[in-house]
């Protein structure tokens, strides 16, 4: 039978998958590293179902390893036995204690078979919730800035484990960023804060995460065009998208937007390379074209 490691995105009970809930549901037993992915698959499976794995609070790496190989004995009969399910808040495979269990599974118990079920992860997770998009063309950097580091280099920076705001800001500022905090986006336990005071998020919270962009960074995008021309549009009363959905039919609506959008590069090569590449592996919305 099967070891899950279940991502249940970023912590709100809905933004688990569907494929996540259909398998935790099926497990025999759900195990959890913490008290808020726990909190998140209680709403999914009933509490009889929670297996019990102790974690230390501690970088003594020897207890850790004692700790893993604990609970890699406790969960390998049951997995070999049934379904069982590991369950990590974000996606299991981006800086997830699911890792350390996978690794302890494959040196101890070879013979167990592990699937993962990815999760909405706060890589992701936080463009919507701060209201960023990162565009076509832009490159994006994870990287990490426990106790007030301050890693710079990238445009765009998303860093984890902010714990101390005010020093990890000022490193950036000085380095020519513009900063976003996001603490528990999408959470249910806490209060979620967005904010790009450092200072409104001085209380150490393991759940904060910032977006650092470098100043005067743009990327013209073709669909930028639709923006400026509906608002000399709207003076008429008729902006681009306002036809499309007057007109009703897509045939016309299409040729309008795609009238509309041209002196921004529509047409040129690149961009038909791309827009073809979009509709083959199902990726591009016809009508923005
Ligand atoms: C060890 S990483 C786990 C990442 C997780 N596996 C994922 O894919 O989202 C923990 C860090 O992710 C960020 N993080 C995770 N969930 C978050 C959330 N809901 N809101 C804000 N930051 C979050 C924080 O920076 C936190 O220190």
């Amino acid at each position: 039978m099967t070891l899950y490691g279940v991502g249940l995105g970023p912590g709100e009970a809905d933004l688990v998958t569907v494929r996540g809930k259909q398998v935790l549901e099926a497990c025999d037993v759900v195990y959890s590293p913490g008290r808020l992915s726990r909190s998140v698959a209680l709403e999914h499976v009933d509490e009889s179902k929670i297996g019990d794995v102790d974690f230390p609070m501690t970088r003594d790496e020897e207890k850790l390893r004692s700790a893993w190989k604990e609970a890699a004995a406790e969960i390998a009969p049951n997995a070999r036995d049934g379904d069982v399910a590991f369950v990590t808040l974000g996606d299991p495979n981006v800086y997830s204690t699911f890792g350390h269990l996978r690794r302890t599974i494959d040196a101890f118990h070879p013979d167990v078979e592990l699937e993962i079920v990815p999760g909405v992860s706060a890589v992701t997770a936080f463009a919507t919730a701060m209201g960023v998009e990162i565009e076509a063309g832009a490159g994006l950097s994870l990287r990490e800035a426990a106790n007030g580091a301050s890693p710079t280099g990238p445009d765009r920076m998303i860093l984890f484990k902010v714990t101390d705001a005010p020093a990890t800001h000022d490193g950036l500022v000085d380095a020519g960023y513009e900063v976003t905090y996001g603490r528990r986006l999408f959470m249910e336990q806490g209060e979620t804060i967005i904010t790009d005071d450092p200072e409104e998020i001085d209380e150490r919270d393991y759940y904060t995460l910032a977006y650092a962009e470098k100043e005067a960074l743009e990327i013209e995008q073709a669909t930028a065009a639709f923006q400026r021309q509906s608002g000399t549009e709207d003076e008429t009363g008729l902006s681009s998208r306002t036809a499309e959905s007057d007109t009703g039919s897509d045939e016309s609506t299409r040729a309008e937007t795609t009238t509309a959008g041209e002196p921004v590069g529509l047409g040129s090569e690149l961009h038909e390379l791309e827009r073809s590449e979009g509709f083959e592996h199902g990726d591009c919305e016809q009508h923005w074209y």
